[in-house]
């Protein structure tokens, strides 16, 4: 018999994307308003159930994650409480180093509570890496994430990442939470910046 895939891995998006932007710095969307809204309710569904009568609380990684958050909190049937925390890694704009630092801890505690680490995008992995390596050794019952987007071709460590939204290509990627230079988090989709935008180009 052949193996199930997994309905919670990423989808593969189409480099080609969705379709042309309205936004004039925006080459193409990658992912519309629709397949988002689509794909976090797909996702949300399984969480309550995967969770259904546990303690959960879910932690958004700011800033990125800030949008995704709001509407898969809404999305949720279970009144879930959630907490953030802001991290800054050490690198250019564009790469991140792994040296991670909290600039914002969690206000809870979560020993003994399952934890759900809610990410926009797992580039290499190495903020990841490193956040989950800090709340495991708090002593949780669990530590479970979900990406909306990951890119697997920037990998350089393999995380677990239990619910991903969308596989996207390595393209530099831009709204619903993800920025160039702090703008464009609230475009309502996900698109792709126009190539003599972008830096080291
Ligand atoms: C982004 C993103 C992840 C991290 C992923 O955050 O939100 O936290 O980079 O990169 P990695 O997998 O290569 O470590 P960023 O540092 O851009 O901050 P922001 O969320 O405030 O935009």
């Amino acid at each position: 018999m052949p193996e199930q895939a997994d309905p919670m891995a990423g989808i593969p998006v189409d480099p080609a994307g969705a379709g042309p932007s309205q936004h004039t710095d925006v080459d193409r969307v990658l992912v519309d308003e629709h397949q988002l809204r689509e794909r976090i309710a797909q996702i949300a569904a399984r969480i309550d159930a995967d969770y259904a009568g546990k303690d959960l609380l879910l932690v958004g990684v700011l800033k990125g994650a800030f949008v995704l958050m709001s509407d898969l909190l809404r999305a949720l049937e279970s009144k879930v409480p959630v907490d953030f925390m802001a991290v800054s890694s050490y690198g250019s704009a564009t790469r991140s180093s792994g040296v991670v630092r909290i600039l914002k801890d969690l206000d809870a505690d979560i020993e003994d509570r399952h934890v759900l680490v809610v990410e926009d995008i797992v580039d290499s992995g190495l903020t990841l890496d490193y956040l989950l390596r800090n709340l495991r050794s708090r002593g949780p019952a669990s530590v479970e994430v979900m990406a909306l987007l990951s890119k697997p071709a920037r990998h350089k460590i393999e995380v677990p990442v239990r619910y991903v939204g969308f596989e996207v290509p390595d393209l530099f990627v831009i709204g619903y939470g993800l920025d160039f230079d702090e703008r464009y988090r609230g475009l309502p989709y996900i698109g792709t910046l126009r190539s003599e935008l972008i830096p080291e180009h």
